[in-house]
């Protein structure tokens, strides 16, 4: 499916699984369908499974987003307190759309005490109370982190929340990170279990490959392994050390969330000539998520100066990462966007692009390492291999006979939503989704999404009082029934029923 169709897919409201080979554009694509809902004013709620995932995405964890914490089983009053913390209910109740990034790393017990809790915040008993899912990953990448003590971690598409969403596939197949045909066959073959010679022979002759890159990044399976590199490349350096200390404010909780997504580190040591990326996107400066360069000095401020490997010098000034409700801002943190970027975590470097690596995989240790990491370079010329384990190249076997389905799903899916007349194409008419064009619901309900005035108001609760039933106070308003109920729960007339039943 393309990208295209994909989106025409999400913008008529199905819960959608959005999935296919890494590079092929669902970030961007979650990105695109994210700024459409922002336009058409439709509460979308943008998270993804772990913290870096989510900065990428200007969003939450969808932990800390539905108030489920580190749980991973909760009791039905576990799940009500939880749907009942104001935070947690007035997200929910602001929501039409909920987007979950890299669902491979969510495992299937915390994706089911997300739909308990949707249901309950939401009064509905629809599978997530009615909200649209679009959940985005590739179960051929990293699964959910075992934590010890715990049963072993299923991916979440084994849970009883999965299977009732009647998910819509839709499954991109249009590489927009790999050029090189070749290259791209061999991360295909690696993604269907076929490590054959050709996909060896290949891999060996990038074995202490010299790279005409200017500057390569290096990526390891273990923490220990990175700061050992970026330290031990850092002291190499001459020069005096700088050193950039991050400011945090705000709601304790969440600073520290930020803190743990963000890729910039709490003090950040620089020296001229260290190898740095940056780790925020600034199009206005001209750099993004994945820029690399070296600090060719330092400012009037004392701000590293960083030559970019495309050719700019760029003054890295300090920015904010923050998290926002409903333009209040709860928890921000501060820093120069920078990390070292001699080396890098193969867990970190999930949804990245770079131009040139050198990827050691000597203790991968985890299925689907090897393509995570072989998958980030954008050329087969960009690689240089170290070593790989057994581990390497392997991928979960499960995933493979779901990925068939998976594929033959979207297909179906594409050619049944091409089959439909264009009138079903443009917004959902059934279902509890918001329509999705203010415009065409406006052509039903003339006043829906516009502020109430104070005599419209006066209205409602006269006509309320009378005994009037609401579906005709919706039609006398031009507003949906919906829209009224809760105007008249805002006001005090009508009780919020969500826990009565
Ligand atoms: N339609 C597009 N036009 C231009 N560039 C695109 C388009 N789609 C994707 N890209 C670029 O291709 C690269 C890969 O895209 P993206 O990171 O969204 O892929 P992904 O499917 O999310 O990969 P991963 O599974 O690794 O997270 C990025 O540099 C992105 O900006
Ligand atoms: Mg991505």
């Amino acid at each position: 499916m393309t990208q295209e169709e994909a989106l025409e897919i999400l913008k008529a409201g199905h819960n959608v699984y959005l999935t296919g080979a890494a590079g092929t554009g669902k970030t961007y694509l979650l990105n695109e369908y994210i700024q459409f809902l922002k336009a058409e004013k439709i509460g979308v709620a943008v998270t993804a499974s772990t913290g870096i995932a989510a900065t990428h995405l200007a969003g939450l964890t969808i932990h800390s987003w539905a108030g489920i914490g580190v749980e991973r089983f909760a009791s039905d009053v576990d799940i009500k307190m939880m749907a009942a913390n104001r935070r947690v209910a007035k997200r929910f109740a602001e929501t039409d759309v909920l987007i979950i990034d890299e669902i491979s790393m969510l495992d299937a017990d915390r994706l089911n005490l997300v739909e308990r809790v949707a249901r309950i915040a939401k009064g509905n008993w629809k599978p997530f109370g009615g909200i649209q899912i679009v959940l985005c990953g590739d179960f051929f990448q990293l699964p959910p982190v075992a934590k010890e003590g715990e049963p072993p971690p299923r991916f979440a598409y084994h849970s009883s929340a999965w299977k009732e969403l009647d998910l819509k596939i839709c499954y991109l197949h249009e590489q927009y990170r790999q050029g090189d045909q070749k290259f791209f066959n061999i991360l295909n073959a690696i993604r269907q279990a076929r490590v054959d010679n050709f996909v060896i022979s290949n891999l060996q002759a990038r074995r202490n490959a010299k790279l005409a890159n200017k500057e390569v990044t290096k990526l390891y399976s273990h923490n220990v392994d990175v700061d050992a590199e970026n330290i031990k490349e850092l002291n190499r350096l001459p020069g005096k050390e700088m050193h950039y200390k991050m400011e945090a404010s705000g709601v304790p909780a969440i600073v520290k969330l930020l803190k743990g997504g963000c890729l910039a580190p709490e003090i950040l040591t620089v020296k001229k000539g260290a190898k740095v990326m940056f780790v925020k996107n600034n199009f206005e400066k001209g750099y993004v998520n994945g820029t690399l360069g070296s600090v060719v000095g330092f400012n009037d401020w004392g701000y590293p100066i960083v030559a970019t490997f495309n050719g700019q010098e760029i003054s890295a000034s300090p920015e904010t990462w923050n998290v926002e409700e409903n333009g209040k801002v709860l928890a921000k943190i501060t820093q120069v966007p920078l990390r070292l970027a001699w080396a890098i975590t193969i867990h970190k470097s999930q949804g990245m692009t770079l131009d040139a690596a050198e990827i050691n995989l000597a203790e991968a240790f985890e299925k689907g390492m090897g393509y995570v990491a072989l998958s980030r370079v954008r050329s087969l010329n960009g690689i240089k291999l170290i070593d790989f384990n057994e581990m390497a190249l392997q991928v979960h076997p499960e995933i493979l006979a779901y990925d068939k389905e998976l594929q033959q799903r979207s297909e179906e899916a594409r050619l049944k939503f091409y089959s439909l007349p264009s009138k079903y194409k443009k917004f959902k008419t059934e279902g509890n989704v918001k329509a999705y064009s203010v415009n065409e619901i406006r052509k039903f309900y003339p006043a829906a999404y516009q502020k109430w005035s104070l005599e419209e108001e006066r209205n409602l609760v006269d006509s309320f009082k009378e005994g009037a039933k609401i579906k005709v106070i919706a039609k006398n308003l031009g507003r949906k029934s919906g829209a009224i109920r809760s105007r008249l729960k805002k006001l005090g007339l009508i009780k919020n029923q969500r826990f009565e039943k």
